[in-house]
């Protein structure tokens, strides 16, 4: 059910494995999500158990795949965790993987860890007390698409250089070992090294710290009295997939949508999006990061929490 929307998107509450299959074929560009990870720990919004999550996220991916375009990319954020009750790894998350590949055909295109550097030293027993295991504080992020060949453009995310690299460029001599033989100058010693493209291109570890505390949508949470969504992904990370992989007008998807961090990002870099997602609290809340100044945020959440199937008058921001 539509719950909300605005110039660019809407927000559905619903179980996604009924709303993928009322997307258009070939239709989507991006999905950029997050489900809920095998964690030991019970989730408030519920988590799949290690031995049944490989077979319950197949569900999802095989019904997107028809939806993407050939060029389009899916984007999953998946937590790491232990097995239960010993301090090893478990696999779930590259079981996933293999069977994304193996199973229904995607493409890795590129895996990605995401280092959040705020994590908390979990799992305690092992971390804090017997001190035998580091802080996990990577997530993995498998950049998937349906063919080899997804649009991607990496010059759209650059990072600034750094202040060595610009010296470098103002006064690129004084670097050049030209005193060096031809042959035994590195690659790097070559004109090209030289040129200044803008930024610097990105690496595969994504190092975004998950520590926002005063964004838009916590303290419109703080002033409707509403518990924020507990398991959000930095905009950041959005941002930087949605960059890197979709044009202005493109259409992005959160099939897994929690508070809309996806939605949001995709608004403000001109994307068309559509977010889904279970539960209609999660859902109301999320309307907090589209909010005009002279909205009420209590109304609006009360408004999302009471709409029936159905009704025309849908809030849009
Ligand atoms: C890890 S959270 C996503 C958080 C999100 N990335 C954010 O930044 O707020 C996963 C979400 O998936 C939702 N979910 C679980 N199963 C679902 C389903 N079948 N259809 C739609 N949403 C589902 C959960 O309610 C939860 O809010």
């Amino acid at each position: 059910m539509l719950c909300y929307q605005t110039n660019l998107g809407g927000a559905y509450c619903g179980d996604s494995l009924k709303l993928i299959d009322e997307l258009e074929d070939n239709s989507v560009d991006l999905v950029m999500t997050s489900p809920p990870f095998a964690l030991l720990k019970p989730m408030e919004y519920g988590n799949v158990p290690q031995n049944e999550y490989v077979e319950w996220f197949k569900q999802f991916a095989e019904k997107l795949l028809p939806k993407l375009k050939d060029t389009g990319s899916f984007v999953i954020d998946i937590g790491n965790t232990y097995n239960k009750g010993e301090p090893t790894y478990s696999l779930y998350a590259f079981r996933t993987l293999i069977m994304l590949v193996d199973d229904l055909g995607y493409k890795l295109a590129q895996p990605f860890c995401w280092y959040n550097q705020s994590k908390l030293p979990v799992p305690i027993e092992y971390v804090n007390k017997k001190k035998i295991r580091c802080k996990n504080a990577v997530d993995m992020v498998w950049w998937m698409s349906k063919t080899s060949n997804p649009k991607s453009d990496v010059t759209k995310v650059l990072n600034p250089y750094s202040k060595s690299m610009k010296k470098l460029f103002k006064n690129p001599e004084k670097f050049y070992r030209l005193d060096l033989p031809k042959e035994k100058r590195l690659t790097t010693h070559t004109n090209s090294w030289t040129n200044n493209n803008g930024g610097s291109i990105p690496s595969n570890c994504l190092i975004i710290s998950n520590s926002e505390s005063n964004c838009k949508y916590l303290r419109t949470c703080r002033k409707a009295e509403i518990k924020p969504h507990s398991a959000r992904f930095p905009s950041q990370l959005a941002e930087f997939f949605i960059k890197l992989l979709t044009d202005e007008d493109d259409l992005v998807i959160d099939i897994f949508a929690g508070s809309n961090t996806t939605g949001a990002a995709s608004e403000q870099l001109n994307r068309r999006w559509r977010s889904f997602e279970l539960r209609r609290e999660y859902v109301a809340a999320s309307a907090f990061r589209f909010l005009g100044d002279d909205d009420d945020p209590k109304a609006v959440y009360k408004r999302i929490m009471k709409a029936k199937e159905g009704d025309t008058d849908i809030p849009r921001f």
